[in-house]
């Protein structure tokens, strides 16, 4: 069963969702009661210092006053600017000169006023910035892309270009509908996994492919953070780190380039292997970084030194997440690592970032998961033996949540 899983679209109540189910037959353990002391834990808040993009002391400015309540209904509207701009090309059509309202609205079709709208959206987004100002009507501003946006939004041919990510809330977005209908009792008990399985195969294969080009996307710029953060850049014997359920293989890829002392193994779904393998041959490193096929559920994990799991621990429940980890630490050399990369809650709950928050949400109609805090991985890691647990901040709204094995 696990060989066929792979990621589709889903019609549910006349809305396609985009699922990251993967079939695979989950063995639970039975959930921790341990609650060790927390006070050798360093106290990390989760996504320190990620917040500023999206930070306005304005929409904070206030508890008398109703205005943040007012710009939390409206927000969303913003997020709406930014799929449509990307999907239509705006990013792609101003990579080459900057641009005004009118020649975006030719371009693209759009009334000036629509085309304007986007484009002051995208400004406050600093996906755009201002070139030239008017002193009357927004609509005569001319805007031309951030650096950003040229490196992140301006090439679909590119590996840095996050629009296979952004594309997927473009066409599987949440509508309050939606949101309702996954968050019944009853969706809890659903076989989404037989429910995808019912396609064709070509079906499967092309969400697949589709969803490891999101996600790799999405890893993209953790990838390239990974080895600094982890110091895998500067070890000086040999070491492996074995990716569990690594997807397009982008962690191995970076870890490896950045020093000649590392290899990789990605452990990932029979079905998926000829995917990740196509990414590897791609990078240039087939020698380098091999895939093991395996279900991370049934069968044992390869021997390793690192043990990531990227964005795996989101998709499952707490006890699922249990056994994953005590795979891990079986399967560590003495002194090694598992590395549990993730958009985190904070501890307190209050301080977490507007990306944890919306993740969080989104883990509702797309997996059985959630987002999880330090402190309740860290008890989880120290039920099995692993010491020294501690957050090391990735990048942006990512943390690293390691454990040693003695
Ligand atoms: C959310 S993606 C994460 C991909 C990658 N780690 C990243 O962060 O870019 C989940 C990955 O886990 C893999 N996966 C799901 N169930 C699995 C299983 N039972 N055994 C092995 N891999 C599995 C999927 O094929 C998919 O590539």
């Amino acid at each position: 069963m696990a060989s066929k899983a792979a990621a589709t679209l889903l019609r549910r109540g006349g809305k396609h969702f985009f699922t990251r189910y993967w079939a695979a037959k989950t063995k639970s353990s039975p959930a921790a009661s341990f609650a060790p002391s927390l006070s050798s834990f360093v106290p990390n808040p989760a996504g320190t210092g990620a917040k500023s993009y999206l930070g306005s002391s304005r929409l904070m400015s206030s508890d008398v006053t109703n205005g943040r309540f007012m710009a939390y209904s409206m927000l969303y509207h913003d997020s709406v600017a930014f799929l449509v701009s990307n999907q239509l090309g705006i990013p792609v059509f101003m990579a080459s000169e900057p641009k005004t309202p009118a020649d975006v609205a030719k371009e693209f079709n759009l009334s000036v006023r629509a085309a304007s709208a986007l484009l002051v959206t995208l400004c406050r987004m600093d996906v755009v910035q201002v070139v030239k100002d008017s002193d009357d009507s927004v609509d005569d501003i001319v805007y031309g892309l951030t650096p950003s946006a040229q490196t992140f939004l301006s090439n679909r041919k590119d590996l840095a270009c996050v629009s296979p990510f952004v594309d997927t809330f473009t066409t599987n977005f949440i509508t309050p509908e939606a949101l309702l209908e996954c968050s019944l009792p009853a969706d809890e008990k659903k076989d989404i996994m037989s429910e995808h399985l019912e396609q064709d195969d070509e079906t499967v294969a092309n969400n697949a492919r589709h969803f490891m080009a999101h996600m790799n996307a999405q890893s993209y710029c953790c990838a390239k953070a990974l080895p600094k953060a982890l110091g895998l850049d500067s070890v000086n014997e040999p070491k492996t780190l074995l990716d569990v359920g690594g997807g397009s293989a982008i962690y191995s890829i970076e870890a490896i380039q950045s020093n000649p002392n590392m290899n990789g193994i990605v452990f990932e779904l029979p079905a998926i292997k000829p995917i990740t393998e196509e990414y590897i041959e791609k990078a240039g490193l087939s020698d380098r970084v091999s895939v093991s096929p395996g279900d991370f559920f049934n069968d044992p994990l390869p021997a390793a030194d690192y043990v990531l799991f990227s964005n795996i621990f989101h998709d499952w429940p707490d006890s699922i997440n249990a056994n994953l980890i005590q795979k891990a630490y079986d399967c560590l050399n003495p002194g090694g690592k598992i590395v549990i990369s993730e958009i985190l809650l904070a501890d307190d709950v209050k301080s977490s970032t507007p990306a944890a928050t919306s993740m969080n949400v989104i883990m509702l109609p797309y997996t059985k998961g959630r987002q999880y805090r330090p402190k309740e991985l860290f008890r989880r890691l120290q039920k099995v033996g692993f010491t020294k647990p501690q957050v090391i901040n990735l990048v942006d709204d990512y943390d690293l949540v390691v454990g040693t094995k003695a």
